[in-house]
């Protein structure tokens, strides 16, 4: 009996080795070579959302089978609330990235608990559940204070600094220079030229193979278990 699992085991894994041997399919127009090794990343999308731009990559991420993670300013959801309510819909994952966008590197230990309280707060009475991920501005919370943190933390390991040039080309450059798998990229929704990007990012990648998926998802495909107070700032275990 053990013999025989051994084999069909053994049979199993050939099936898989053969399948993931990096083989190359020929899509039926013939345009591009697709590589069939999985490949897994994250786009990430910070101080939205934002009227006429987030709903806007919300369609296009729809159109493309690709899913996101969010973090919300607390103060913009009240005026967005159907498109925080479309995101969670259609599989994104919603993050916490303050109320009023404020640094957190130097913010007193009360006001930390606030901004992350406050906007904690408005998603649960929105979405229900508890628990959504914090993404600092800037990326950063004062030393020390990650134990008052009671949730896992997102940094990036990909920063085209869109918000800078505004340049749909130069962004969508950067990103494909650095991007690799795993790595978590960081955009803001709020500027036309990062949703063209982004969309343009998500055209290339998934032609090289690429699944774009949420955070929490790229942890867990690496067996990564978050832990409250930690920052992530890749899928890399
Ligand atoms: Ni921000």
């Amino acid at each position: 009996m053990r013999r025989q699992r051994l084999i069909f085991l053994c049979v199993c894994l050939l099936v898989l080795l053969s399948a993931a041997g990096g083989e190359k399919i020929q899509p039926a127009d013939g345009t591009a070579e697709l590589l069939e090794e999985e490949k897994y990343i994250a786009l990430t999308f910070d101080d939205g959302p934002r009227r006429g731009t987030t709903d806007r990559l919300l369609d296009g991420l729809k159109e493309r089978g690709a899913s996101a993670t969010f973090f919300l300013v607390g103060e913009e959801i009240e005026a967005n609330q159907d498109l925080v309510k479309r995101m969670r819909a259609e599989g994104h994952q919603v993050g916490n990235h303050t109320w009023s966008h404020v640094r957190l590197a130097d913010a007193a230990p009360e006001k930390i608990a606030e901004e992350i309280g406050k906007t904690e707060a408005a998603l649960e009475t929105l979405l229900g559940e508890s628990g959504y991920w914090l993404r600092p501005p800037y990326g950063f919370i004062t030393e020390g204070t990650e134990e008052q943190i009671d949730v896992p933390m997102v940094k990036w390991s990909v920063d085209p600094r869109d918000w800078e040039s505004r340049d749909t080309e130069k962004v969508v450059k950067a990103v494909l220079q650095y991007a690799k798998p795993n790595s978590i990229i960081l955009l803001h929704d709020i500027y036309p030229t990062s949703v063209d990007a982004a969309l343009q990012i998500v055209d290339t990648l998934q032609r090289e193979g690429y699944w774009f998926v949420t955070v929490e998802e790229l942890l867990a495909l690496n067996g990564i278990v978050p832990q409250a107070g930690a920052m992530y700032r890749s899928g890399n275990p």
